[in-house]
């Protein structure tokens, strides 16, 4: 039986199919008499838009709709949806979607009150003490696929459209007001985004499992998280309609953001900049790269991703691990490599250095320098 549940870690989340039907009633509980709901172009036209904004309609609460949100959302996107908000007298956000429209969302609702530049908030030091955080409008995520886990988050990844740089915007009162988890409105998504977004929830896990800073909380979600991955992405990608598999896909992307708190480490800091350089698909990337930055990894990780191994019930220990990843990616469709994916002419020098002040880079567990990040890019080529 698909599973039901009301869980308040780390926010309020209404978890179960059919629970977009709980919109009208998550807007009252955060307080919003006129949301606007902020979902990508892809979506836009989409049935299950339509009919989250039938229910706010029904609800009384209008049917107001920004949806000029780019895959990899810029500040200009932000800048426009602001405007669409402070022009229509809102007082809360449903941030709708994937990754995209749940951060530009999230990003919408924390600048329409405030007065300092976007990039005055990426996520350095304590730069989110800058915010106004009285005028941080609450917002209701509604994720449609099952990877970036944005709807527990306290941040938005926002693309700089003039240097091709993501950055991450952060305040802690970005994290949504209520969640609601309805596997249902992954039913629809392709066995291509199912594969990426899917991997993308994965690598959430890994690089949280991995990382070395101390956190036994997240490492338990990160192993839990990685296990129902393990045991539901194939289901969901051959049979889009397995709801049970859905639902725990939706739950892993949920957990592996809220693992990652602990960190992130190479995948995230190489996948960053090619996305926001050539376009491709984030969890797409991750899975491209993954393999090569689990052998960079061997020194410190061999260990931890053996005790993995045996939770998963996955035989070899590290090489194990690493065997299962190789082969979930090939049944997955995933490219074997950069290059396959599509990624020509890379400006090497360009991606080392983004990917070395990428905020993920932190949270590796093998330093990344100069050289071993350039041969680690070379590897995924
Ligand atoms: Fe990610």
């Amino acid at each position: 039986m698909t599973p039901t549940a009301n869980w308040s870690y780390p926010t309020a989340i209404r978890f179960g199919a059919g629970r977009l039907s709980e919109l009208g009633e998550a807007c009252r509980t955060a307080d919003i008499k006129a949301p606007l709901l902020v979902t990508d172009k892809g979506l836009a036209n989409l049935p299950i838009t339509t009919r989250a904004l039938d229910l706010l309609e029904a609800a009384g609460l209008g049917r107001a709709l920004f949806a000029d949100v780019d895959p990899n959302p810029t500040e200009q996107n932000v800048a426009a949806g602001v405007q669409a908000y402070r022009a229509g007298g809102h007082d809360g956000v449903v941030a709708f979607g994937g990754g995209s429209g749940l951060d530009l969302g999230k990003a919408v609702a924390f600048m329409a009150g405030q007065t300092r530049p976007l990039w005055d908030f990426e996520d350095i030091g304590d730069w989110w003490t800058r915010a106004d955080a009285a005028t941080i409008a609450p917002v209701i995520a509604v994720p449609t696929t099952a990877g970036t886990g944005s709807e527990v988050g306290r941040a938005s990844v926002i693309t700089n459209a003039a240097t091709h740089e993501k950055k991450i915007i952060f305040h802690p009162h970005m994290l949504p007001e209520v969640v609601i988890c309805d596997p249902e409105l992954t039913v629809g998504m392709p066995p291509a985004i199912t594969a990426g977004t899917g991997m993308d929830a994965f690598a959430h896990c890994l690089e949280a499992y991995c990382s070395p800073h101390y956190h036994p909380m997240s490492q338990g979600i990160a192993l839990e998280g990685m296990r129902l991955v393990k045991d539901n992405l194939l289901l969901a990608f051959q049979d889009g309609q397995n709801i049970d598999a859905r639902a725990h896909m939706m739950s892993a992307a949920a957990m592996g953001a809220t693992a990652f708190q602990k960190g992130l480490g190479a995948i995230h800091a190489l996948s960053h900049p090619i996305g926001a350089v050539h376009h491709t698909h984030h969890g797409t990337t991750n899975a491209v790269v993954m393999l090569q930055v689990l052998q960079f990894n061997k020194p410190k990780v061999r260990r931890p991703l053996a005790r993995a191994a045996n939770y998963l019930s996955i035989s070899g220990g590290f090489e194990g691990f690493c065997a299962y990843v190789k082969d979930l990616n090939t049944q997955l469709g995933i490219p074997a490599t950069l290059t396959d994916l599509g990624v020509a002419d890379p400006d090497l020098d360009t991606l080392v250095a983004s990917a070395l002040t990428d905020p993920s880079c932190g949270g590796n567990p093998v330093k990344m320098t100069p050289s071993n990040t350039r041969k680690l890019f070379e590897a995924c080529f």
